[in-house]
This record gives structure tokens, sequence and C-alpha cells, in this order.
């Protein structure tokens, strides 16, 4: 039977040398065709390709360093080792090195604020797996980070890449093919306003609500294949520079993963009131004429995707939002 750890194993260069001192960077990602359930757990493999935006500047700073002990922390706090997160990231340390693991220190930094709305996670692990592959001269091709990043988080798959990135689903039992790529682009003039409804933590984690749902929503059995469909057509379409089209379909991608899991049983609801009044405004204004689209992931705030040439109009329409540049 295939495991995490034989993954690793087969992937990672056995044993592996002693470490030295790497940093790395990893951006945030935002999906504009979004990942929603795992027809795997254990191996964390999805059930539908996706496709994202990576956020430039807003992201993960890694540094790991051959240390006396195991010392992990996070915008300067050291974090304790069996806090879910943490226990997380040693689990993934403990993966990519195999056995006989020598003492690591891992500093991290976000340049996400925490209070951004934006997860983290993609990024992080994204970072690590960056960080690892240089602090022990691995030398693995990057399609491998991506692929050994899923066991992180699905979603830091994408976060290698600058610019528009796809997530394989892939079609190997092993998942050994489902990782990213990145795409060859023709939107330069792509931006994102990230409106925040709540910067708290999630009621209910990505990873349990896509699981629920997968389990009990009725609605869920469209979803894989219209998901892959989605993600071809919005491939093509960020190739071809065509933003309006790209817009709609991540904006229609978007509420029918969000009503999928609204058919879950009990429902996993993450639109809040003030989310649906964004959404409303940003309808009412794009029959005036602007030309802006709004995406969601497991959290309440409201991401819109608009041109440069819109910028104004976004800011006089939602004051609050943070304009981020991908591309900067
Ligand atoms: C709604 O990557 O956080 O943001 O693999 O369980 O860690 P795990 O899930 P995660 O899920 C992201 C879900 C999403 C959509 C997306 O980013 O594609």
């Amino acid at each position: 039977m295939t495991n995490a750890t034989a993954i690793f194993d087969a992937s990672v260069p056995r044993p592996l040398g002693a470490p030295h001192v790497a940093e790395a960077y990893a951006p945030a990602n935002i999906a504009l065709s979004k990942y929603w359930g795992k027809r795997d757990t254990a191996l964390n493999l999805p059930t539908n390709s996706s496709l994202s935006i990576s956020l430039g500047q807003l992201g993960t700073h890694t540094k790991v360093a051959p240390a006396d002990t195991d010392h992990l922390s996070f915008n300067g706090r050291a974090m304790g080792g069996d806090a879910t997160a943490a226990a997380k990231i040693w689990r993934f340390v403990d993966r990519f090195c195999g056995v006989n693991r020598p003492n690591l220190l891992i500093e991290t930094t976000n340049t996400v604020p925490t209070a951004a709305g934006l997860a983290s996670s993609a990024s992080g692990f994204a970072a690590l797996v960056s960080a690892l592959n240089d602090a022990f001269a691995a030398d693995l091709p990057k399609e491998t980070q991506s692929m050994l990043a899923r066991f992180g988080s699905g979603s830091a798959t994408r976060s290698l890449w600058p610019g528009f990135v796809r997530w394989n689903v892939g079609e190997r039992r092993d998942g050994t093919d489902s990782h990213a790529r990145p795409i060859d682009a023709n939107l330069p003039d792509f931006r994102i306003a990230v409106v925040l409804v709540d910067s708290g933590p999630k009621a209910q984690s990505s990873s349990e609500g896509m699981t629920h749902t997968v389990k009990t929503s009725p609605l869920y059995a469209t979803w894989p294949t219209q998901a892959e469909a989605d993600c071809d057509a919005i491939e093509a379409l960020v190739r071809d520079g065509d933003f309006g089209s790209v817009g709609a379909l991540a904006e229609a991608n978007a509420l029918a993963m969000h009503a999928s899991m609204l058919a879950a049983r009990p429902a996993v609801c993450y639109i809040k009131p003030a989310s649906l009044a964004h959404l409303e405004a940003l309808w009412a204004a794009r029959r005036d004429g602007l030309e802006a689209y709004a995406t969601m992931d497991a959290g309440p705030n409201v991401k819109l995707m608009f041109e440069e040439k819109s910028r104004d109009d976004i800011i006089a329409l939602f004051p609050t939002a943070q304009i981020i540049n991908p591309f900067a």
C-alpha cells in the first residue's frame, strides 16, 4: 500500500546529507477554479484540477537551519510542538527528512497580514518544502516539490510559482502526477481586492468542510466534472487574455462550490450577511458597467477580480478593500 512516507522516501534522496542554512519564499494564492473534495485523504489527492493566481509579495518566508534542538517560530514567536499547526509542520519535516532527522531551526514569517483574511497554509507549506529542498541540497524538480507540498495542504501545490498556476488532478493512484505547473498567461493587468468581512479563524477548516460536503451533499455529484471543465476553460481564457470571461467563469465556479456546501447535511456555510451584501453591491455595479467579479473560499471574505483600469472604481465602491497586484 502506498502511503505518505513511501512517497517521500521514493522522491527525496536517501540518506539526506547534513543541512545548511537556507531561506525560501512562496506566495499565497487565490483559486479562480476551486479545489473542493479529496479522492484520497491519506495522500491528499483532489477530485478535480484547480487553477490559481499567486499573490506576488504576499506570502511566507521560511528559514531552515541546523540546530542543537528543534525550534519552530512563526512571525517571531515560538510555536509549541503540540499545537495543531506546529504538529503538521513537524510531521511534514519528518517525512521529508526520513529516519534519523537532524534537529532543525525553522523560522517562518508571513508577509500576508494575519488580518488580511487570506489563508497562509498554501504559502507556508510551499515555502517549507522549498527551504528544506535547499537546506538539504536535495535538488528536487519544482514539480516534485509541488507534489510533496500537497501533503501539507492541497492548495500549497500551486504556491511554488508566481502568476497563474494549474494543479492537475492526476491519474496515478499514488498521486505522483498530482502536482501543479505554471501557465503562460496574458493578463498583466489582473488585480485582486480583498474585501474583509472577518479576519478571525474560520469556524470549520477547508479540510473538514470539503470532506463533509463530499460525504453528505447531494449536489456534490455534479461538482468534479463541472470543476474540471471550468478549470480547462479558465486555463484557455487566461492564455488568451480574456479577462471578462475568466472573471465570469471564476465567479460561477466559486458560487457552484458554495452551493454544493450549502446542500451538505448539515450545511457548510461560510457566506455571512456582509459577504452577500458585498456580492450584491458588486453585481449592481456590474449592471452599471463595472467589469469586476468575485470569488470566495472557505471563509466569509470576498475577493474581487478586476483590471488595473478599474482600480479607482473598485476603491470608490469598496473603500476598505486591500488591493493586490499579483505581478508586483
Ligand atoms: C476553498 O488547500 O486548505 O481555498 O488540502 O485540506 O489543506 P487541504 O485544503 P486547502 O483547501 C483550499 C480550498 C479552497 C479552494 C482552493 O484554494 O482551491
